[in-house]
């Protein structure tokens, strides 16, 4: 297992949104309400990158097609809630003064 890295912990903020690759996996890491999370960077919708999305009252939304996955459960907010796949986590890992993921 490795540590790759996204971001230096000074850089965080509420609203933050960075696009990394770790292990070849493309991953997101976002932070709202002081909470930092690791997600694949893909919408369970069709695919889009979550990378281009915005960060709305606990969920990032997609832009492609508007739909928001709940940051805390995963799961898509809306009409089609019960019939997409939940968002992907990952666990957020530490090293030194940086933030990122074990893989
Ligand atoms: S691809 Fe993300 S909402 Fe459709």
């Amino acid at each position: 297992m490795a540590f790759y890295s996204a971001a230096n912990l000074v850089e965080l903020y509420d609203g933050f949104c960075r696009p990394f690759v770790a292990n070849g996996r493309r991953l997101l890491l976002l932070q709202d309400g002081g909470e930092t999370y690791v997600v694949e960077n893909r919408c369970p919708h069709m695919d889009a990158p979550l990378a281009n999305g915005r960060i709305v009252d606990g969920a990032i939304v997609c832009r492609a097609h508007g739909i928001g996955f709940d940051l805390r459960s995963g799961r898509a907010r809306g009409p089609l809630a019960d019939t997409l796949d939940c968002l992907r986590f990952y666990p957020v890992a530490y090293e030194g003064n940086k933030i990122g993921v074990d893989l």
